[in-house]
């Protein structure tokens, strides 16, 4: 297996982690490998979520969480509440843990190096889509082998702070770096054709096949966002995406070596 990770040196690979994975013990190991892909001259790029937390937060402070197609209905003071659990907890959580592992993380959000350029949909309040993501930031973290940990915060022209998708900001990160491979890691086995059936993962798709999957209804809730990123992504020349059980253990390492667990998307 090292061996053929070894063979990966230099390319670059966007993990994204679901919220769920972050508040699980699997994360000590998701870090582990993380550092190993490093050392072995992989360039990892880590995004995360946070969505159960912040539905959690939000519920503590007497707020109920509202989605429309997966995205987060998001007023000013919930965009302060996703603020503080995605940058002031979650990804505080995940760099040091890389760090203690010995990796050489550095945690940031879409906002540093206006990275992620959001562009405001109103009707959603202070949510962003991904307009433009600018690589400068990471290039540079990349070239000096570390690993950008990041808060899917976007910040528009007018200097806004927007909430955006992290499977969204993800595809879009993944596209700019012109990545060779997006990793979606989240708490189902993949794509399921029947939503709770658990056998029923869909092992493997081609782009073309995705929007029907989301039109006639297969998909729903917060897998519709994990098909626009893997779809943006491919568009712009990634050459696989991989929705995969981030529960199950060295889920990335086995996908990076070819050994399937979840969904592969091509072109
Ligand atoms: N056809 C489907 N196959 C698999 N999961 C599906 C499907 N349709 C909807 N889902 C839901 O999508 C969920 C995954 O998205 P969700 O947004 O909840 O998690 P995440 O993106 O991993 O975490 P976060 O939002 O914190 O980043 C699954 O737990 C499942 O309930
Ligand atoms: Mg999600």
């Amino acid at each position: 297996m090292i061996e053929k990770i070894n063979g990966l040196k230099g390319c670059n690979v966007v993990i994204k982690l679901g919220g769920n994975i972050l508040n699980d013990n699997i994360i000590e190991d998701i870090a582990d490998d993380v550092v190993k892909l490093s050392r072995a001259g992989v360039r990892p790029v880590v995004v995360h979520g946070g969505g159960h937390e912040i539905s959690k937060m939000m519920e503590m402070l007497g707020k109920e969480p509202v989605f429309v197609d997966g995205l987060r209905v998001t007023d000013k003071e919930t965009l302060d509440i996703v603020a503080m659990v995605l940058c002031g907890k979650e990804n505080l959580k995940l760099t040091s843990l890389i760090i203690k592992k010995g990796g050489k993380a550095v945690g940031l959000s879409g906002k540093d190096g206006k990275t992620i350029v959001g562009k405001r949909i109103e009707k959603l309040g202070w949510v962003g889509d991904v307009k433009e993501v600018r690589t400068e930031l990471l290039d540079v973290l990349l070239e000096r082998g570390y690993i950008p940990v990041i808060s899917p915060i976007a910040i528009d022209d007018e200097g806004n702070l927007l909430n955006v998708n992290a499977d969204i900001a993800a595809g879009m990160i993944a596209k700019a770096l012109k990545a060779d491979k997006l990793l979606i890691l989240t708490d189902v086995p993949g794509i399921l054709r029947v939503r709770n059936n658990l056998d029923s993962r869909i092992h493997k798709l081609r782009l073309e096949e995705l929007s029907q999957l989301i039109q006639d209804g297969t998909v729903s809730e917060g897998m519709i966002p994990k098909l626009r990123a893997v779809m943006q992504a491919l568009e712009g020349g990634v050459k696989s995406a991989h929705i995969v059980n981030g529960m199950e253990k060295h889920s990335i390492l086995l996908e990076l070596v070819g050994e399937y667990t979840g969904t592969v998307i091509t072109v």
